[in-house]
């Protein structure tokens, strides 16, 4: 049998509603990328959301949103994706890595202060795996700066793992002091447009920032400017970027959006017969769920021991494994760059060593669940 890493789910639904959008003779950012903003907002209960082409995209607006300049750092997990450390480098700013708590894999909270300086901007906590990080007690570490002269250090969440996740009831997306969320629509993810994100926040400032940003720094949308309420002339008003989504995106978002939350329960069954079969093992750990909170089920990450030929085993015998993540102050650039040392991220090193990710997606067979279980035990065994 062969179970592979990630499968997208993707149905004939879907398919009918791209062949729609493109029948419709708007290929580009239109009237159904409006309706997935809308939508997407009214979702997770978002004030406004603005749809991008990546969460990447959805980062690096967020951060010229809040007006990051040259010579600024900001705080940033060091297991992520090497995204939300990259963006910080578009502006010549430092991204400031902090090391991780060893049982959820999020940004070690009691790590953060010594890290704060005069010169410190924003925060981006990721939400690793879907499950949401210690949110008041980040809000707490900043608290002291937003009125000071010093400068606010605003917080944009990382979110590309966290549709849909919880914090203490509200949705992620909609946390009243966070002041951009950003979401990845990434094949892989758990609502997928191909590529796609979007920022979300209750700043009407802030999202007219990133829509003008999102589109060459024009006063107004293609979608305006097109149709019959708009004219031929625009104004730039920024240095912007080509961000832009398309209506295609959008129809295969509008679809997929509707089905998060059974999306969501399936991957929660399966997670739940994989704690139920590895929950005895003393060579598997495995993933901590704080009680205040939901987690997506993007990721399902447990600790191993040699764990690089547990992955190779499990390979061979046909389970698609991945690592979640290479933690970004051990990539060659970044460690040369800025200087990153080992010895600062004890457990990021020590969690990296040992994470595995199993496969966790909705379309999964019992089958194909009860194959991987059973060669992750037969593996741990001989290795
Ligand atoms: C934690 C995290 N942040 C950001 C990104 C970037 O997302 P995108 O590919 O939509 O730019 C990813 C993608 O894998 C991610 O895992």
């Amino acid at each position: 049998m062969q179970v592979p890493f990630h499968k997208t789910h993707t149905t004939n639904e879907e398919i009918e509603a791209v062949v729609e959008a493109i029948k419709s003779g708007w290929l580009t950012m239109g009237p159904k990328t409006v309706e997935f903003e809308r939508r997407f907002g009214e979702y997770v209960g978002a004030k406004h959301a603005v749809s991008v082409n990546s969460a990447t995209a959805a980062l690096h607006l967020a951060l010229k949103a809040i007006g990051l300049q040259e010579g600024d750092e900001v705080i940033v997990p060091t297991n992520t994706f090497v995204a939300t450390a990259e963006v910080v480098t578009y502006f010549n700013a430092k991204p400031v890595l902090c090391d991780i708590e060893e049982d959820t894999h999020n940004i070690d909270v009691s790590k953060i202060e010594e890290l704060i300086t005069p010169k410190t901007k924003a925060i981006i906590p990721v939400h690793f795996a879907g499950q949401p990080c210690d949110m008041d007690e980040i809000y707490g570490k900043v608290e002291g700066r937003r009125a000071k002269s010093e400068g606010e250090i605003f917080i944009i969440e990382d979110a590309a793992h966290a549709i849909p996740s919880a914090y203490k009831g509200v949705k992620i997306g909609a946390l009243p002091k966070t002041d951009i969320t950003c979401f990845s629509f990434y094949a892989t993810k758990t609502l997928s447009t191909g590529e796609g994100g979007m920022a979300t926040t209750a700043n009407a400032d802030f999202a007219k920032s990133i829509k003008i940003n999102r589109l060459h720094g024009i006063s107004r949308d293609a979608w305006d400017r097109y149709t019959a309420k708009g004219s031929w002339y625009y104004e730039v008003v920024d240095n912007g970027n080509k961000y832009n989504t398309t209506d295609i995106n959008a129809a295969l978002g509008l679809v997929q959006l509707k089905k998060q939350d059974m999306l969501r329960q399936k991957r929660e069954a399966i997670a739940k017969r994989y704690i139920e079969a590895f929950k005895d093992n003393p060579n598997i750990t495995l993933p901590v769920i704080k009680k205040d909170r939901e987690t997506s089920w993007h990721l399902f990450v447990v600790k191993v021991p040699n764990r690089d030929r547990v992955i190779e085993e499990l390979k061979s015998r046909g389970v698609g494994c991945s690592v979640h993540f290479i933690p970004v102050h051990k990539h060659p650039y970044y460690k040369e760059k800025f200087g990153y040392k080992e010895g600062d991220y004890p457990v990021a090193n020590k969690v990296y060593k040992q994470s595995l990710s199993l496969p966790i997606y909705p379309d999964m067979s019992d089958e194909e669940v009860n194959y991987v279980i059973k060669n992750l035990l037969e593996v741990i065994e001989r290795v």
